[in-house]
């Protein structure tokens, strides 16, 4: 390891005011069936208080919470027909934003429209597009089907959500960084490469299983090999993984959600979902005890992160080395969802690959893996 001197300045982290504005694009609230019990429901988003609500013909409508008429709290309003109705005077509003009655009234006035969000049913998850500038979402930004959700050679989803009290670019910049998902999620990262362009930020990465991190295989248990990895955010907060675990002897294909909506600029719910296919050496019940088992592992994993977020400071100019991932084109192709989209520039969308080096962490990461478990044989501890 060489370490060189320069100067002998003292580094400072730089950090402007987390931004106010909130990101161009699809949010995913979670799985759409929760918001089917024929009630409205209040999401705080956006730092607003929303409802969403299913009218009558079956569709999931987002609206402001906030009645244009007096104030009224439309989440803690009736359905009526296919319109939310205020508690406070009822009055009428449909899923496009437009008041369409008002019982005790001879006229709805003209000016009767309140904030309406698009909304995307698909594949069990609820989707809202979030525009500060109040355009439709382009036909060509979108989330693409899933097709293990809607097939019987797959589980149902298992989803979790849980608020956590940071801004939500901590949670992007985990797409480039290899290093922490040795240190914070003991995984090894043995190839990692990202590509950016348009909207989608890809992480590829392949690991092996550590052997000081995994627990004594019960006699029968499959010994986990490592895994291959394809995880692309589309947009600023939904992430697909298509995820293959290595087992001696098989294969197991999975998909692992993680997104995140925010609540206000320090807050943001982040959610998991995991898919696990069925297969001969896991039919039927199987698969969905897979399932719960990876998702507790997911689980664990997010909280191994919050932690980290929990203390951290934020830090718009990351000191790197060679081998951390490109953390500043990441943020730069995130950018492009905060401006405007007259202000979004080439470089923010343009294609981008980068695949990092991993011959010097792998030698590093191998010899403390077998450190730790030379001490633990030391200490008698099983292997
Ligand atoms: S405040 Fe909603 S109807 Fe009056
Ligand atoms: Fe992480």
């Amino acid at each position: 390891m060489t370490v060189e001197v320069d100067n002998d300045e003292v580094r400072t982290i730089e950090a402007e005011a987390v931004p106010t504005r909130f990101a161009r694009g699809w949010h995913c609230l979670g799985l759409s069936e929760k918001f089917k019990d024929g009630k409205p429901h209040t999401v705080r988003a956006f730092g607003q208080k929303l409802v969403v609500f299913q009218s009558g013909d079956g569709k999931l409508n987002v609206l402001d919470a906030y009645c244009r008429h007096m104030g009224g709290d439309l989440s803690q309003g009736t359905i009526k027909g296919n319109e939310i109705a205020c508690p406070f005077h009822d009055w009428r509003w449909g899923g496009d934003g437009r008041c369409t009655e008002i019982p005790y009234s001879r006229r709805v006035p003209r000016r009767a429209r309140t904030a309406a969000w698009p909304t995307l049913d698909q594949d069990g998850m609820l989707f809202l597009w979030n525009d500060p500038e109040g355009n439709p979402p382009p036909a060509e930004v979108t989330i693409p089907r899933i097709e293990g959700a809607t097939s019987d050679g797959w589980t149902d989803w298992v989803w979790n959500e849980t608020v956590v009290h940071t801004n939500c670019r901590e949670v992007i910049d985990n797409v480039v960084d290899m290093a922490h998902f040795f240190y914070v999620h003991n995984s090894f990262p043995t190839f990692f490469k990202n590509v950016f362009e348009g909207h989608v930020a890809t992480q590829y990465m392949n690991g092996t299983a550590r052997a000081d991190m995994t627990q004594h295989a019960k006699d029968g248990a499959l010994k986990m090999l490592g895994n291959t990895s394809v995880a692309s955010y589309y947009g600023p907060s939904f992430m697909i993984d298509d995820l293959t675990y290595h087992y001696e002897g098989m294969d197991v294909q999975a998909v692992l959600l993680n997104c995140h909506y925010p609540i206000d600029a320090n807050s943001f719910v982040l959610h998991s979902g995991i898919i696990v296919e069925r297969s001969e050496k896991f039919p039927g019940e199987a698969a969905d005890e897979m399932a719960r088992t990876m998702s507790k592992y997911i689980l664990s994993g997010f909280n191994q992160d919050v932690e980290i977020w929990r203390n951290k400071t934020r830090i718009d100019n990351p000191l790197l080395c060679e081998e951390d991932g490109p953390v500043y084109q990441l943020r730069r192709w995130y950018e492009q969802f905060y401006v405007d989209v007259a202000d979004v520039t080439p470089e923010m969308v343009e294609r981008f690959e980068f695949e990092l080096d991993t011959s010097r962490p792998i030698e590093a990461w191998k010899k403390e893996v077998e450190q730790n478990l030379a001490r633990r044989a030391a200490e008698g501890q099983p292997a």
